[in-house]
Formats: structure tokens, C-alpha cells, sequence
């Protein structure tokens, strides 16, 4: 473990929903220096880090589309959050020695394949480098599991469910992809939906991983849920007899008892009724001796004065990430997850 006694230089790549919100946070930040923004579309680049995080001074820092450039910042590490990531460029970025922060489907990187798997240990060798990902779901609610577990005696599952409306959070593509507004006949649907989401099983092989259990399987099920009525939602419409609910789960076996499960229960505008009723917040369970259940709920603090909420669920999906930069930049190099790092803490904001 190294820690620096000078502010890390950190990018940010890309400004989308989560993006934009690690990137005002390092802006923010005294023990960060933002060095570099990366943009995907041709319509940032160039344009301000202040303006595309909603800052109020001017940074200086100008986003590009140049890898090269950013590469030759010398930045310690990099917030990695693309609406689909790129072994190529995460590659690139580790072995210059960036350490890599993600929210894009990363947990374990169980789910690439195995060639992939080695490119990225590869990377983080010649790089000394070292890959993490977090987020809220996964991330946050699987190291709540897992912390609550340690209240029992003995663990027989963690269940973890993403029980929302997802109607506020604005990614058409992942909501498309999740099988939101698609026929609920669409031949191969749920395994589509299986292999969008599958980040979720890294996350259940993590948490397993930390309770000591060798998973024999990991399955998925899905249930579809068609609206009755039309919603307009503005960046999607959902309409009637498409999928207007997604209730899924992956789960991690050891022979025939289910111990851990990561999935969600989730809607998307006003005509549906799902199969069990939403808690609005993530359901962290842990089954076992005690048995123990908190629900996570994401709430405004009295100076939000953002029209709607959408931007509190990204700020929570953010930070896990941006917060884990210095634990990251200390870590040893490899691919490391929460089940091998220090508590991630916020700041006090002074
Ligand atoms: N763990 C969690 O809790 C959690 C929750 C939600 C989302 N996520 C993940 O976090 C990531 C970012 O989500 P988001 O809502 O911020 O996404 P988003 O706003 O839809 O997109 C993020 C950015 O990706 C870039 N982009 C657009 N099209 C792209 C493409 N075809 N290939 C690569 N990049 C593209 C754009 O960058 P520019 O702005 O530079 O043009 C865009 O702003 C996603 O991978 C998502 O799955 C994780």
C-alpha cells in the first residue's frame, strides 16, 4: 500500500447521468486535481469540465477524445464511467499505470471472457496498476450485505433486491436493455436481459466469495411484466403490452441451497403492477442466525433544489466509485473489489 502526499490526478472519462456527477465531486475535492475529462460524443469535446459538471468557475480543463493525451497526463487514476465499457481502452488506460475506477459493469470481471480476464491482469501488471468497480447496485448494496452478515452466527443467503421505479433514471440504453418497452414474447428476451445484467452475478460471486462459500452455479430468472396502459416518460415511451416490469435474479448456489441472490424488482411508468409490491430503495436480506433486513432509501437533503430526484439516485451511483479513488490508488495492483478494501467513506464537507 502507497499513499501519496499530494493530491491524485485523476480523469474523468465520460459526462453522461454518473459521469457528470463523479465529475463535480472531483472538481470539489482538495485531495483530487482533475487533470483530464475524456468525452465520447464530438459534441463535448472542447468544451469545459466546469460546464459539463454544472460547476460554477471555469476549471481550465478542457474535454477530448485524445486517449494518447490523457495517457500523457500521468493521471493516477481514472473515474471510468461509459454507458458500455471497452476492454480496450481499459486496457490501455492500466497498463500506463492509471488506476481504473468503474461503474460500467465491472465487479470481479467474471463475467468477461477468459482471454479478456488476462488482457486486464496482464495491464495491471505492466502498469502496476489496479482495476475496481462500485456503484450503488451493485456495489453499495453488496457491501451492505456483507457487513450485516457479520452480525450473524451463520449465513444462509444474502439477498439483495433493487426494488424502484426506474422511470427517473434516463438511459434509454440501459433500460432497452434491460427489456424495458420490448415485446415480453421477444424470442431470447430473458436471456438478453440475463447477459445485460450479469454484472449483478459478479457481485453475488463477490459477496459469496466473502462469506466463505464455493458456489457450485450461478442461474438467472425473470419475470416480464407487460403494461396495461401507454407512458410517455419522455426519454422513452413504454407502451401497452410491452415490458413495463422486470423482476429478476441472479443467484449463486452451493449445491442445492441458494445463498446468494442479486437481482431487482423494477418498473417503468404508471401501468404496471408488479409481482411483489416496490419498497422504493434496495432490500438488503440476510437469511441466517439472526435473520437481518435493512432497505436502503436515497433521499434529498433539504438544499436539493434540482427539479425531480433522478440526480440524488446518480450521486449515489457515483460515489462509491469516485470516493474508492484514493483506496484504489493505494491498493495493490490487480483487480481488486469492496471484499478487499478498506471502508469507502464520503467526505466531510468542511
Ligand atoms: N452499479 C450501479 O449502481 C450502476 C447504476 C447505473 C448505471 N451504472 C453503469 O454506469 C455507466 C454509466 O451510466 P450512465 O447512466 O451515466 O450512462 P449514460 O448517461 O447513458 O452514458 C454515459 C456516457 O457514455 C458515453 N456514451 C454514449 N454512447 C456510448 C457508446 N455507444 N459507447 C461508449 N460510451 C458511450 C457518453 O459519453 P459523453 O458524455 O462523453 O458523450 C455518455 O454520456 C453504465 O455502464 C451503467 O450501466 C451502474
Amino acid at each position: 500500500m502507497t499513499t501519496l502526499d499530494r493530491p491524485l490526478r485523476v480523469i474523468q472519462w465520460t459526462t453522461g447521468n454518473i459521469g457528470k456527477r463523479s465529475l463535480h465531486a472531483i472538481i470539489g475535492r482538495d485531495d483530487m486535481e482533475l487533470v483530464g475529462v475524456y468525452a465520447h460524443g464530438a459534441d463535448k469535446v472542447g468544451t469545459d469540465a466546469a460546464e459539463l459538471a454544472g460547476w460554477p468557475e471555469p476549471t481550465g480543463v478542457t474535454a477530448t477524445n485524445d486517449i494518447d493525451a490523457l495517457i500523457a497526463l500521468r493521471p493516477d487514476a481514472c473515474c471510468y464511467n461509459p454507458l458500455w465499457p471497452s476492454i480496450d481502452e481499459l486496457v490501455r488506460l492500466l497498463e500506463a499505470g492509471v488506476n481504473v475506477c468503474s461503474s460500467a459493469a465491472w465487479i470481479t470481471g467474471g463475467k468477461q471472457t477468459p482471454e479478456d480476464q488476462e488482457r486486464i491482469r496482464k495491464a495491471c501488471e505492466k502498469g502496476n496498476s489496479t482495476i475496481f468497480g462500485n456503484g450503488a447496485h451493485p456495489g453499495m448494496t453488496n457491501m451492505v450485505g456483507m457487513v450485516l452478515s457479520g452480525s450473524c452466527e451463520r449465513v444462509d443467503e444474502i439477498r439483495i433486491t433493487e426494488s424502484v421505479d426506474c422511470s427517473t433514471y434516463e438511459s434509454a440504453g440501459t433500460q432497452t436493455a434491460m427489456g424495458f418497452s420490448q415485446d415480453p414474447d421477444t424470442p431470447g428476451l430473458a436471456e438478453s436481459v440475463r447477459r445485460e445484467s450479469e454484472v449483478f452475478a459478479e457481485s453475488a460471486a463477490m459477496m459469496a466469495d466473502a462469506i466463505g462459500a464455493k458456489l457450485d452455479k450461478l442461474t438467472f430468472d425473470v419475470t416480464f411484466t407487460p403494461a396495461t396502459g401507454d407512458s410517455d416518460l419522455g426519454f422513452m415511451q413504454i407502451p401497452e403490452g410491452t415490458v413495463g416490469g422486470v423482476m429478476g435474479y441472479h443467484r449463486g448456489w452451493v449445491g442445492e441451497k441458494n445463498v446468494v441472490s442479486v437481482g431487482f424488482n423494477w418498473i417503468m411508468g404508471r401501468h404496471v403492477t408488479p409481482p411483489k409490491p416496490l419498497e422504493h430503495g434496495h432490500v438488503v436480506q440476510v437469511f441466517g442466525l439472526p435473520n437481518m433486513r435493512t432497505v436502503l432509501h436515497c433521499l434529498p437533503p433539504k438544499d436539493w433544489t434540482e427539479p425531480g430526484f433522478m440526480g440524488l439516485g446518480m450521486i449515489y451511483t457515483a460515489m462509491p466509485v469516485t470516493n474508492a479513488v484514493p483506496a484504489v490508488v493505494a491498493a495493490e495492483p490487480g483487480i481488486v473489489t469492496l471484499k478487499d478494501l478498506p471502508p469507502i467513506t464520503g467526505r466531510y464537507a468542511g
